[in-house]
């Protein structure tokens, strides 16, 4: 990033406006330069595959492009629309990033796509493959600096009552609360024996815990800081789901003064791209060192969110024990959930979806637990062995690798989760 863009993005970030009135001023475009947020590391710890020779997905490759960007250019201008688009090309294998910035409730919506300026029939497979692979990661790290006006409510909207439990709705199902074990109680253990359980009071045994509870503290250490938050409409993960970039400064006071139960979230996050946060909040230390983090996430939103009833991991597999599933910790700072569990022999009465389908590679049930059961639609549900229980401030919840899981937040809800492989369990 030039001296002279590094010197406007701190002009900007001290700055509130809307977001309009910035991205509208195209006498200096740079004042609202998108930038590739360097700042977004990795946190797998997986190997990362090389293919003839190419090393794909690095992070390092985001700095390099962010650091050769040599050409910005708008493309159209669009006051009725509140909506402008402009082309990025970066030296960086001469890929071109087109983004289109909508101005949105919460701050500004993207629409991002890349491409290679290098002519198809001059790209090996293997190159063009590898290119594809660092256009995604570019656009998926495009992010922009701006400040929206908190929108005025025009009147009160009550927000939906919270679902009630399976267990009142159908008692005629089998559904099994989750039992609560000490803090201190071995992983591995648990692990063995293959169950869900709830650590009751593990957030007492973490030093930052109370700092990590209170939204003010988040403000103070942490509110300048730009992140990209998800409003959502349906369940988390589908795909009318928006996408806007705001500060946690700005996450905050949505989250204390939410007059019309909109449904927003910094959804899983990764502590490392909240510049600080992973003194605060490191990977739990019950987590075996020998077993590979696949992600440490952060997650603050607002009530009446729910997740889809879905599996953590990419491939169907009936042992539930393939690498590519993993172990869920789920620790509740703030607020509370409800959640359902599911054991993955239960796959044949949960209806997944087609494959193509899943949301994030991830498996995923048609089947909204929370809502109204269609038992016309899915008739083997009413035969599923379901697990469910209410996840309180301050305990840990442990989904064992391949089950199933689905979570409704309660309140406003500040939860960490991490997802990690073993061999052995
Ligand atoms: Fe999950």
């Amino acid at each position: 990033m030039s001296n002279r863009t590094a010197s406007v993005v701190r002009k900007i970030e001290t700055a509130a406006h809307d977001v309009w009135e910035v991205i509208s001023d195209t006498r200096c475009p740079e004042t609202w330069i998108p930038f590739l947020d360097s700042r977004r590391l990795s946190s797998d710890r997986e190997e990362q595959p090389v293919e003839n020779g190419v090393l794909l997905y690095h992070p390092s490759s985001h700095a390099i492009a962010c650091d050769n960007l040599i050409a910005f250019s708008v493309v159209r201008l669009a006051p009725d629309d509140r909506t402008i688009e402009f082309n990025l090309t970066s030296g960086f294998l001469q890929i071109s990033v087109e983004v289109i910035v909508h101005e949105a409730a919460f701050g500004a919506l993207l629409e991002v796509g890349s491409q290679p300026n290098v002519p198809p029939q001059y790209l090996s497979p293997a190159f063009k493959e590898m290119l594809q692979g660092v256009s995604k990661e570019i656009a998926d790290t495009v992010s922009v600096i701006c400040r929206a006006k908190y929108p005025v409510s025009t009147g009160k909207v009550s927000p939906p009552p919270p679902p009630s439990f399976l267990s009142s709705r159908h008692p005629e199902m089998s559904v099994t609360g989750v039992e609560r074990v000490a803090p201190t109680s071995e992983l591995k253990d648990i692990m063995a024996a293959g169950c869900p359980v709830i650590f009751g009071h593990y957030g007492g045994s973490t030093s930052a815990y109370p700092l990590l509870q209170d939204l003010d503290w988040w403000n103070d250490r942490f509110g300048d800081q730009t992140v990209r938050i998800q409003e959502m409409e349906k369940a988390a993960y589908m795909p009318e789901n928006t996408y806007v970039s705001t500060t946690i400064s700005m996450l905050v006071s949505m989250l204390a003064s939410n007059p019309n139960g909109s449904r927003f979230a910094l959804y899983e996050t990764s502590v490392l791209e909240i510049l600080g946060l992973g003194q605060y909040l490191p990977v739990p230390e019950m987590v075996p060192r020998e077993y590979p983090v696949k992600c440490h996430n952060i997650w603050i939103g607002a009530p009446h969110i729910n997740s889809t009833l879905h599996q953590d991991g990419h491939i169907v597999d009936r042992t539930g024990k393939d690498p590519k599933k993993y172990h869920n910790l789920n620790f509740q700072i703030a607020g509370r959930k409800h959640f359902i569990l599911a054991h993955p022999n239960q796959t044949k009465h949960l209806y997944p979806m087609h494959r193509d389908m899943y949301n994030d590679g991830a498996p995923t049930s048609q089947v909204d637990p929370f809502g109204p059961l269609d038992f016309g639609t899915f008739p083997e549900v009413k035969k599923a062995e379901l697990f469910e229980g209410v996840l309180e401030p301050g305990e840990m919840l442990y989904v064992p690798r391949g089950w199933w899981h689905a979570f409704y937040s309660l309140e406003n809800t500040i939860n960490s989760n991490t997802l990690f492989s073993s061999h052995d369990f």
